[in-house]
């Protein structure tokens, strides 16, 4: 049966475009993206939910007094849209456990690095390509995987690496990774996922 695919957002959304893209071309089959949430107002990925006619709506993290009320109503509102699958794409708004908890296995987040290079606390957006340029690595990429209570630290889906070009800025080496690496394995894993051929077993992910 088709799954109820949630993907949320906090900027521009151009991995929540290449997962509009792919379900466009068929790869999700019966699945589909059913639900857009904002953490912040006014973001171009509202509109893009807007303009492919996808469900959106905001749910602000200033409006709630703790990251346990606002995971709360994140969690509840999930529930009630009766989703199956949870993808975080560039999604920037601390949440906890219970979002996790109420949803085991079930959310996905990209990340700009090859974890667990360049991940965990404070490494978001372009600070992960500063980070990156600054040690000198000569591979970045991303990675793909399942979301649990410990930042980035999740079992691992799907990676692809990147080369880094001696004049990158982090501008630079930020859209290549996401034009290289995370429009493709993004969709690729929400893909595996609507197809059931992911299985986490001791923490790593095996794909049938
Ligand atoms: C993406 O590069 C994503 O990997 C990153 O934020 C960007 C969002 O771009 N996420 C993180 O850094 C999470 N730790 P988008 O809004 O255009 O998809």
């Amino acid at each position: 049966m088709g799954k109820n695919i949630a993907v949320l957002v906090s900027g521009g959304g151009t991995n929540l475009g290449a997962l509009i893209e792919a379900q466009k071309n068929g790869m999700f089959g019966d699945s589909k993206i059913s639900l857009v949430i904002s953490s912040k107002p006014d973001v171009y990925a509202l509109e893009r939910a807007k303009n492919n006619n996808i469900p959106s709506l905001v749910l602000a993290r200033k409006d709630y007094d703790s990251i346990a009320a606002y995971s709360k109503a994140l969690a509840d509102t999930l529930e009630n849209a009766k989703t199956d699958l949870v993808v975080l794409a560039g999604f920037l708004t601390i949440i906890d456990e219970q979002v996790y908890e109420r949803f085991p296995n079930r959310i996905l987040n990209v990340h700009p690095a090859l974890i667990p290079s360049f991940c965990g606390k404070g490494f978001y957006g372009l600070y992960v390509h500063e980070a990156a340029l600054s040690k000198g690595v000569k591979v970045s990429g991303a990675t793909v995987h399942i979301v649990t209570p410990e930042c980035d630290a999740g079992p691992i889906v799907l990676q692809k690496a990147v080369e880094v070009k001696q004049d990158d800025t982090p501008e630079t080496l930020q859209l290549r990774i996401m034009q290289e690496a995370e429009w493709v394995i993004l969709p690729e894993a929400v893909k595996l996922f609507c197809e059931d051929r992911i299985t986490v077993k001791d923490n790593k992910v095996y794909i049938d």
